[in-house]
């Protein structure tokens, strides 16, 4: 019988982690957790309340008093804010330019990182972000680091836009993706860098199929174990 083992999944914006770690999920009947939604979801909050983005403490503070819920649903994951669906919201363009800043703060991290580790204590999970390899799941039994040329992510970007309606340009993507990369990747606190003993996956010129089919063929060498 298989036993549930934790699969880290990190990386840089659109390499195409959750759409492989909710696969993964589904085929190894374990829980996903989508960390990114989590920053997300505070920062939607943030934004139409007016919170200033700079300050840790007011941030950390809305946090405690945010009820974030991560449910699985047919599509991976529905997320609940205060018992309201904002699963669509927190994907807009305006939360997906602050969510950087907000998760740059010590306090709000290390919030982050406690709840996210509950979620996943004593089940099998594949968890997605950019720090769990490094920072919320070290000891995780497979790690993997899944990049792609910011290229091939802005394109993959453009059309999901194109499939959601929604307008942008790619030069506009490369942009705010390379940003946000620099940004996550310089920040202090758990910066976005592959984890010593994660395995490097470049899904440049792969399908999803493909990424899929190594990953849980990693995860079931693990499982073997
Ligand atoms: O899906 P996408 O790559 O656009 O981003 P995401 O996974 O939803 O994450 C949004 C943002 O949350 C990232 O750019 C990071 O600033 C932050 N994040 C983080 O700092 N640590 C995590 N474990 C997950 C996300
Ligand atoms: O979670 P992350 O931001 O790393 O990326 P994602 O939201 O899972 O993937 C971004 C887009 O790339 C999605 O629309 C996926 O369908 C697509 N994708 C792809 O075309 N080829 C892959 N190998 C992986 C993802």
């Amino acid at each position: 019988m298989s036993k549930g083992i934790i699969i880290a999944i990190d990386g840089p914006a659109a390499a195409g982690k959750s759409t492989i770690a909710k696969r993964i999920a589904e085929k190894l009947n374990f829980t996903y957790i989508d960390t990114g939604a989590m920053y997300r979801a505070l920062t939607h909050k943030a934004l139409q309340l007016g919170i200033d983005m700079d300050s840790d403490r007011d941030l950390s503070k809305l946090l405690e008093e945010t009820d974030i819920q991560l449910q699985p649903n047919r599509d991976g994951q529905a997320v609940i804010i205060d018992g309201k669906d904002c699963t669509e919201v927190i994907r807009s363009q305006e939360v997906t330019a602050n969510v950087s800043q907000v998760a740059a703060h010590t306090n709000v991290r290390k919030m982050m990182v406690a709840k996210q580790r509950d979620l996943a204590a004593g089940i099998g999970v594949v968890m997605d972000g950019r720090d769990i390899g490094t920072a919320v799941l070290p000891n995780a039994d497979l790690k993997i680091f899944m990049t792609a040329s910011v290229e091939e992510r802005a394109d993959r970007r453009y059309i999901e836009n194109q499939r959601r309606g929604i307008q942008t340009s790619l030069a506009q993507l490369i942009a705010d993706i390379k940003e946000r990369d620099r940004a996550d990747s310089e920040r202090e606190v758990s910066p976005l860098k592959q984890a010593e003993d994660a395995i490097l996956l470049d899904t440049t010129s792969l399908s999803i199929e493909e990424v899929a089919d190594q990953v849980i063929e990693l995860a079931e060498k693990r499982m073997e174990r």
